[in-house]
């Protein structure tokens, strides 16, 4: 691991699967290698926001990853608009990506549904944006949940075309990095086939940052399961979606593995499991939780920070933008 990166949209709230998807990892990450972390403001332009709204929402987005335990002073955190080489390469590599590749993507198909004369350019573009997001930084690590790798898999076949097309080697070609087990992919409470979201109408759906130890426990009572006793053996929650997701989320919490969790639990019914599992999603989420409604108030420290953040990235990205611009012509100097 030489340089991580990975990025969020700061739209919503931040909920378990992005936690053990991503902002968990990269707390990790952060004793490895130099990480820079973003808030992908300029990815949320594809709905209309209300200004005053987005900028407390990126606020509140660089808070959440502070509680969860980014460290801006050892990571690179900014918003991904103070940075104008984000926008500058999207543009450029808006050359080199094709209709073709974006059609195919599957959250362009999912988000636009039915009405794409009515979706906004933003919402087709993204995927660009996310290449540049990624190439300026040169990145050996980009961890994500699953949900991203094709957007990563389309990253590497711009930088690769591009790379081709000019005859340079201005790309360096970066690589998902997603977690083991339900953390890649951590399902709804509600729906064993449908991945928690924070799109999701229904808030019993996930386990927010920002959701007291009595509104956990509730949305774990009522989450989803089935009437079966639970195995012994993990291969056997194979056809239990919601089973397997509730194991899943109790291994990748506790750091366990599942099958010691289900030496405990064998035979036994959901009743005996979930106030388990509701416990320790109290003991993960509360100390984050008390440290974001601190930091959230803050918000000139939050601007001082990521102001500091932002001029770091900058001058990470300039040689790479600048690289780019030559091998097509663009820089006479
Ligand atoms: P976003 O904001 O939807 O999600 C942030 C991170 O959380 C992960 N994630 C999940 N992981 C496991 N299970 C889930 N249910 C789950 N839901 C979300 C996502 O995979 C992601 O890692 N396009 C990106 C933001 C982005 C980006 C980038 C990421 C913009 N540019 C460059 C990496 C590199 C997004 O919308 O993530």
């Amino acid at each position: 691991v030489t340089r991580v990166l990975s990025g969020i949209q700061p739209t919503g709230n931040l909920h378990l699967g992005n936690l053990l998807g991503a902002i968990l990892r990269w707390v990790r990450m952060q004793d490895e290698a130099p990480c820079l972390f973003f808030l992908a403001d300029l990815h949320s332009l594809s709905d209309f926001i209300p200004a005053e709204t987005r900028r407390a929402q990126v606020r509140a987005m660089a808070a959440a990853l502070i509680a969860s335990g980014i460290d801006p002073a050892r990571s690179t955190l900014f918003a991904q608009s103070d940075v104008p080489a984000h926008a500058e390469l999207c543009w450029i590599l808006n050359g080199t990506a094709r209709m073709g590749w974006l059609s195919r993507m599957t959250q362009w198909k999912d988000k636009s549904g039915k009405n794409k004369e009515g979706a906004s350019v933003a919402l087709f573009d993204y995927p660009v944006l996310q290449a540049a997001d990624i190439l300026l930084y040169r990145p050996s690590h980009v961890p994500v949940g699953e949900d991203q790798k094709q957007h990563i898999e389309l990253t590497r076949d711009i930088a690769i075309k591009f790379n081709q097309d000019t005859g340079t080697e201005t790309f360096a070609i970066p690589e998902p990095f997603v977690g083991g087990g339900v953390s890649a992919r951590v399902m709804s409470l509600r729906d064993g086939s449908a991945k928690m979201s924070k799109s999701d109408p229904s808030d019993m759906s996930r386990i927010n940052l920002v959701d007291s130890d009595d509104e956990i426990a509730a949305k774990i009572r009522k989450a989803r399961t089935d009437p079966d006793p639970l195995p012994g053996d993990p291969e056997l929650l194979a056809g239990r979606p919601e089973a397997r997701n509730l194991v899943g989320i109790l291994a990748a919490v506790t750091g366990e593995s599942e099958t010691a969790i289900l030496a405990r639990f064998e035979g036994q019914g959901f009743g005996a499991f979930k106030p388990a599992l509701a416990e320790a999603l109290m003991t993960l989420i509360a100390p984050i939780r008390a440290r974001y409604t601190e930091l959230e108030r803050d918000t000139a420290t939050l601007d001082r920070l990521l102001d500091k953040g932002a001029e770091d990235a900058a001058a990470l990205a300039a040689p790479t933008l600048l690289a780019a611009k030559r091998a097509l012509g663009l820089s006479r100097h």
